[in-house]
């Protein structure tokens, strides 16, 4: 707590020194104490200048994802309620679905710096260097078990929404819920979920974002597909302030979902760079072409082939044809 409000303090008087002196009289601890947190503060990877006589000053932070930085004045209904922060896991989704499992409350935010074994859609792996964004989100919404797929939805919505917000990029959603930005994918969800015949017991909903990653760290086929936020911006982005704007867009989102599903399902719409193009989808061993047309109200994708028939798709991996 003495830590955050002296990091609080060199943070908003970032041009100049604050005396030990003058720390120790606003905390209320001793300058022995001060130093101790000074170091504690250097030891996760702040530079803190010190000169005698002139006092402390803070010189640069470090790329880390930090419990009291997420949450202060963070206000949110359901999504952060509690948030779990760890520097590498096998896996967020799987971490939360162990804690969901245990009784964690709904909301919970499960965070990993880094993942060792990042799952992604249809069985592959997400490749998860430093820098970043790795999270799982545990939700008990009282909803039919078909109705499950429409939260993946809802959190690309959320996830291009965050994107506009913080970057003031233009984010769009391919079916079902890759998140692009200038035709290469910048996100991507996976939603675990366990439930009994009609009853949902708890779901997990994932998220990776490519934020701050060099894209070298990527194989060269896997890199050629791919962007992040700050390949797009120019500039490294704050992963706090995204991952903020992110839990607050998924609040909203999903208090929307518990309204009113149809307003998710006409704003993935809205987002969406899939329907009204031809399309390849593949899938089970099966591939087939035509027309996107639209989803229905449990976000299956309908297409129309060129025989006239319409498919309803429920997983498969989509490629838009370019004429
Ligand atoms: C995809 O587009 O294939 C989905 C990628 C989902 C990645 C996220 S990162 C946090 C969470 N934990 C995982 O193991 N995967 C998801």
């Amino acid at each position: 707590m003495y830590k955050e409000k002296i990091l609080s303090l060199l943070r908003s008087s970032r041009k100049g020194f604050l005396s030990g002196e003058e720390l120790a009289r606003k905390t209320g601890i001793s300058r022995t104490m001060i130093w101790k947190h000074i170091a504690s503060l250097r030891g996760e990877g702040f530079t803190i200048d010190a000169v005698p006589s002139q006092g402390y000053r803070l010189a640069s932070e470090p790329d880390l994802l930090r419990q009291q930085d997420i949450t202060t004045g963070l206000k949110t209904r359901v999504i952060g309620r509690e948030i779990q922060l760890f520097p590498t896991l096998a896996s967020p989704n799987t971490a939360a679905m162990e804690l969901a499992s245990g009784g964690a409350v709904e909301g919970t935010v499960v965070v990993a710096e880094t993942q060792t074994g990042g799952k992604g859609r249809l069985g592959r792996k997400w490749i998860s260097p430093k820098g970043n964004l790795y999270l799982s989100i545990i939700l008990r919404p009282s909803i039919p078990t078909y109705k499950a797929p429409v939260i993946t939805l809802m959190g690309a919505v959320a996830v291009a929404s965050a994107i506009g917000k913080t970057c003031g990029l233009a984010a769009g959603i391919k079916w079902p819920n890759d998140i692009f930005i200038a035709g290469k994918k910048v996100g991507g969800l996976l939603t675990e979920m366990s439930a009994e015949q009609d009853r949902i017991r708890h779901i997990v909903l994932g998220i990776g974002v490519d934020v701050n990653m060099m894209l070298d760290e990527l194989p060269p086929d896997i890199r050629a597909l791919t962007t992040t936020l700050s390949e797009e911006t120019g500039t490294s982005i704050n992963r706090t302030a995204f991952l903020r704007q992110l839990l607050k867009d998924l609040d909203h989102w999903y208090q929307q979902f518990l309204a009113q599903d149809a307003d998710v399902l006409a704003e993935w719409k809205r987002l969406n760079v899939t329907v009204g193009k031809r399309v390849t989808v593949s899938g089970a061993g099966e591939t087939l072409e035509g027309q996107a047309e639209g989803i229905d109200a449990e976000g299956r994708l309908l297409v129309r082939q060129d025989d006239g028939t319409l498919s309803t798709v429920a997983a498969g991996d989509v490629t838009i044809v370019k004429k």
